[in-house]
């Protein structure tokens, strides 16, 4: 049985990991674990599918015929750039966001703001890098003003996210916010409600239909940025997956 205060040592232990999501440097924090290799560059599939160059073609297909030039929904006149997302291409691991903001639609890539920073931390704080996973949105052009996406525009612009999901095949996904979990669950239900535990993503559109993909969904980090007192949470979240991918949590006692 667990005492009381070893208890309180696990809670403050997790506090202080989600303080180093923040970037708090001031707090002493576990040494992190040696970081397994996440991927072998250039490796091919055991299985014999698509090898790492052949999904990075594929995906730089998608986005030089397809998404660069997309018009399919009114974004497309108010654009700077749009906005693929970027990562390995045979990421075990993808983040899915909601949709480009200013300066991600300046530089044409995805998670460099403010929010993009956070999500560098908590990459960081799973013992990973941005470039071992991939990043994208569901939109790939920015609605103006940072609005909410509109029905009419992930219906448009979702098949880009699914062909992105069928070339990489990633062992897991993370849903930040609710139109990213919305869109890939098919549900209505809130993020609040959808986190903490895995749900499953089916690339073939059918619910029940085919292989499934574990998905976490978790606060998105712009929102984390305004509820700081809810990091701890998507530091649990986190947290699981990275059980899920078999990398060691730095808090684990031995
Ligand atoms: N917010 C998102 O959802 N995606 C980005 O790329 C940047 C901010
Ligand atoms: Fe095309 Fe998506 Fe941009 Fe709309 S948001 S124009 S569907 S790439």
């Amino acid at each position: 049985m667990p005492s009381e205060l070893s208890q309180a040592k696990a809670a403050l232990r997790q506090q202080l990991l989600a303080d180093r999501m923040l970037g708090l440097k001031s707090v002493p924090i576990v040494p992190p674990a040696p970081r397994p290799v996440h991927v072998e560059a250039g490796k091919a599939r055991t299985d014999d599918g698509p090898s790492t160059k052949e999904k990075a073609e594929s995906l730089k297909g998608l986005d030089d015929t397809q998404v660069k030039v997309c018009t399919k929904c009114s974004l497309a006149q108010t654009r700077t750039h749009t906005v693929f997302g970027q990562g390995h291409p045979a990421a075990r691991l993808v983040f899915v966001g909601e949709a480009p903001g200013f300066e991600e639609d300046r530089q044409g890539l995805a998670f460099v703001g403010r929010a993009g920073q956070l999500l560098t931390r908590m990459v960081a704080a799973m013992g990973l890098t941005r470039d071992e996973v991939f990043i994208c949105n569901v939109l790939k052009c920015r609605p103006p003003g940072n609005r909410d996406p509109a029905a009419d525009e992930i219906l448009a612009c979702g098949p880009y996210l699914m062909e992105q999901l069928q070339i990489i095949q990633p062992e897991v996904l993370v849903a930040l916010g609710a139109p990213a979990a919305k869109t890939l669950l098919n549900t209505a239900q809130s993020i609040g409600k959808l986190r903490g535990r895995f749900h499953e993503y089916y690339p073939s559109g059918m619910e029940g239909f085919g292989p499934s993909i574990p998905l976490m969904p978790t606060y998105h980090p712009a929102y984390l940025l305004r509820n700081p007192s809810e990091k701890a949470k998507a530091w649990e979240d986190l947290q699981m997956v990275m059980d899920l991918l078999g990398l060691q949590r730095p808090n684990k006692t031995r």
